[in-house]
């Protein structure tokens, strides 16, 4: 593309990371003709569980099944009450319909938009069993929800799909998202913060008690002798898949430090520019920006002021989970979550890519620099 029309092109929302040494893993990955249940998905488990610090990861077909899988690892089924945020991705909520279980909707925080602390203490009964703590855009959630779990014996499943290389200190150490919960849950989506050349997904889990069902669960429940010991199924990640993924973690922390050093030019012009505000980061927390939200006084004016200089936009969730067609029968249909619901008016979330250029920044700071308020 020559210079002009590369000024000109549409920034999207992500690009994901594809280079030589991807590709050439995967070129090889193909040629050795083992294409299932190889070297590359063990040590892409292992791989990813040192690098978050835990004892044991499998890698799986996507965000959603590892979300499954959780719950089936963790033994949550028919009768149980399960606590997720409604201002996520779908899967959060549908995979705990899916296992039997009930899901539970509660508001998020104000300020950094991940569950509620004081929403999702009200909600436990006697039949909850867990909490979906999702880690919003890539900012983790309050500790406070961790010791929530703790004190009522409360399973914690993070939801990290959003989240690759984010960290937050707890009592004095730094901790991966999907290394403080009982297991965690990440998605390889192309648009994520790493990727697999394709659908992909991560459960991790720092429980030795129950690594043998996250390392089988994949595969049928199936232990070395084949005998099935666990209800499982095939959710196993392509050998080609897992090769990318393994170049990809190497460069993972680089990554997230590209789209922090993004973040900041961000703010540093939005903090100067009438109508709009840059997003609050907890203390203590390496956000790891797979979005990056704009606050509006006035959406639909600050969208279309993007959109004519080229600069994509989304809304990260037009509808929450509970207002779903597919819970128009949940009792919770009908409730209303302030903060849940202002979101979904006021939040908008532009470019922020690891594989963003300078000249791409540029325009957007630019764009973001000349946005005028209506009067
Ligand atoms: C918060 C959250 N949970 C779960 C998922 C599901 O991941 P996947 O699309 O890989 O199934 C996503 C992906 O969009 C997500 O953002």
């Amino acid at each position: 593309m020559n210079r002009r029309a590369m000024e000109q092109a549409l920034i999207p929302m992500a690009r994901p990371s594809w280079n030589g040494e991807m590709r050439e893993a995967a070129i090889q990955t193909l040629d050795s003709g083992r294409w299932v249940k190889g070297p590359h998905s063990k040590n892409f488990g292992q791989e990813f569980a040192d690098y978050i610090g835990v004892p044991v990861a499998s890698p799986c077909q996507s965000g959603t099944a590892s979300l499954w899988a959780s719950l089936r690892v963790l033994g949550i089924g028919e009768g149980d009450e399960v606590i997720v945020p409604s201002m996520t991705f779908i899967s959060t909520a549908t995979s705990v319909s899916l296992v039997g279980a009930k899901p539970v909707f509660v508001d998020v925080e104000n300020d950094y938009w991940c569950i509620c602390p004081k929403d999702l203490e009200a909600k436990i009964t006697e039949n909850t069993k867990a909490v979906i703590a999702v880690h919003l855009y890539g900012q983790m959630c309050s500790p406070i929800v961790y010791e929530i779990c703790q004190k009522y014996g409360l399973a914690l499943i993070e939801d990290a799909a959003q989240a690759h290389g984010a960290s937050q200190v707890i009592d004095g150490k730094k901790m991966l998202a999907g290394a403080i919960g009982d297991v965690g849950c990440f998605s390889f989506f192309p648009s994520k913060n790493m990727s697999v050349g394709g659908e992909g997904g991560m459960l991790t889990c720092k429980r030795e008690d129950i690594s043998e069902k996250v390392r089988t669960i994949v595969d049928h429940g199936r232990g070395s002798d084949l005998q099935s010991m666990h209800l499982g199924s095939n959710l196993r990640m392509p050998e080609v898949l897992a090769s990318i993924g393994r170049v990809q973690l190497k460069s993972l922390d680089g990554w997230v430090e590209r789209r922090n050093q993004i973040a900041e030019n961000y703010d540093l012009i939005i903090n100067q520019t009438k109508g709009i505000q840059p997003p609050a980061r907890r203390e203590t927390v390496i956000h790891a920006f797979h979005q990056y939200i704009v606050v509006c006084e006035h959406a639909a004016s600050f969208r279309k002021h993007m959109d004519e200089n080229q600069i994509s936009t989304r809304v990260y969730y037009t509808t929450p989970c509970h207002r779903q067609p597919i819970f128009s029968n949940h009792p919770q249909y009908e409730d209303t979550f302030p903060v849940t619901e202002a979101m979904t008016e006021s939040l908008v979330a532009i470019p922020v890519f690891h594989e963003m250029t300078d000249a791409e920044l540029e325009r957007i700071t630019t764009a973001l620099g000349s946005y005028q308020l209506p009067i």
